[in-house]
């Protein structure tokens, strides 16, 4: 038997820290912290990850983060995901993070920081990952409780690379956020937002043009308008699509009708994602796998997506060089 392939090397552009909480830690973060959990097993937890909707899954994602109180509890949290991610060809991540979903249970910022910060900052050494921190407000709450995080973030800028935007979708759209995104401009961080994920494209457009946004996350609506599409395409804006997430909370039917290869015929700057992997069936390599399998993508087709990833990251000039001769010498036959 031929020895498998190495996963190719990859970055990870939309990943939410609190969604790689896996069942088995969240149990033994609960035990730690005195916390009961509504269900007796890992198994019966795991079977309640059956989503209508993005809603249906933010409930469960918000009621598990009562598990993740202690600075050491953010450092396991981040490690365990990195150790997974190694094994997935990932070399860089840039990853999200919800501050508003810990302090308003009263765990403070410096603690959601330091924790993460002390994993991902020793992970180039330990998992050969390189990092980025995306500290994201939750657009279905009030724009000033997102300046007023900002403002508080002020002593952890060195370690944020970018902010974003997640969280319920639809009826928030991008124009809120206007101010938080030009103060967050000011003070020299990146910009990215999710948009077009169940919202329509016209939030896509209203990201780019009042918010500024540099990268899109999820994007896949963009496919209903044209015009968006050329826009996208001529501009070169980076969309991170997570198709097992767009399959698990029913944006798209199955993965075998996952929009991806329209969208890259399209000419889009497409890379692969795995956005809340503990609650969506896999992680980044399972999905770039899962394509493969549902849409016959090719070898040339997963590498290219690989090479988009770093493309759209963040990295500075140097470390983009290596990452993509990395990728170069990788002997997949792409
Ligand atoms: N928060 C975590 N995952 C998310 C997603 N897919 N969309 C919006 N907000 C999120
Ligand atoms: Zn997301």
């Amino acid at each position: 038997m031929p020895t498998p392939l190495a996963p190719l090397p990859k970055a990870e552009l939309h990943l939410h820290i609190e969604g790689t909480l896996e069942p088995e830690l969240a149990f033994l973060l609960a035990e730690r912290n005195g916390i009961d959990l509504p269900y007796a097993t890992p198994e019966e937890l795991r079977s309640a990850y059956a989503f209508s909707d993005l809603q249906s899954f933010l409930d469960l994602y918000y009621r598990l983060t009562a598990v993740l109180l202690t600075e050491q509890d953010f450092t396991d949290l981040a490690e365990a995901y990195l150790v997974r991610a190694a094994a997935q060809g990932v070399r860089h991540a840039e990853v999200f993070f919800d501050p508003q979903a810990h302090t308003a249970r009263g765990v403070e910022l410096g603690t959601v920081v330091r924790g993460l910060a002390r994993a991902l900052d020793r992970s180039e050494e330990r998992h050969g990952i390189s990092t980025g921190l995306i500290l994201s407000f939750l657009r279905d709450l009030p724009a000033e409780d997102a300046l007023r995080t900002l403002a508080d973030a002020a002593p952890y800028l060195d370690r944020i690379s970018a902010v974003g935007l997640d969280s319920a979708e639809v009826g928030h759209p991008p124009a809120k956020f206007t101010e938080v995104y030009a103060e967050a401009k000011r003070l020299g961080l990146r910009l990215v937002a999710h948009a077009g994920e169940e919202g329509p494209p016209a939030y896509i457009s209203e990201a780019l043009d009042l918010l500024g946004a540099e990268r899109i996350d999820h994007g896949i609506r963009c496919l209903e308008d044209e015009a968006l599409v050329a826009r996208l395409v001529a501009e070169r804006i980076p969309l991170t699509v997570c198709p097992f997430s767009n399959v698990r909370l029913r944006c798209v039917d199955r993965l075998e009708d996952h929009p991806l290869p329209a969208m890259l015929a399209a000419g889009l700057l497409v890379t692969v994602n795995s956005d809340d992997p503990s609650y969506f069936g896999g992680y980044v390599e399972d999905n770039y796998q899962g394509l493969r399998r549902a849409l016959g993508l090719t070898d040339g087709q997963l590498r290219l997506l690989a090479r988009n990833s770093f493309l759209a990251s963040f990295v500075d000039e140097a470390r983009r060089a290596e990452l993509l001769a990395e990728l170069d010498a990788h002997p997949s036959s792409g």
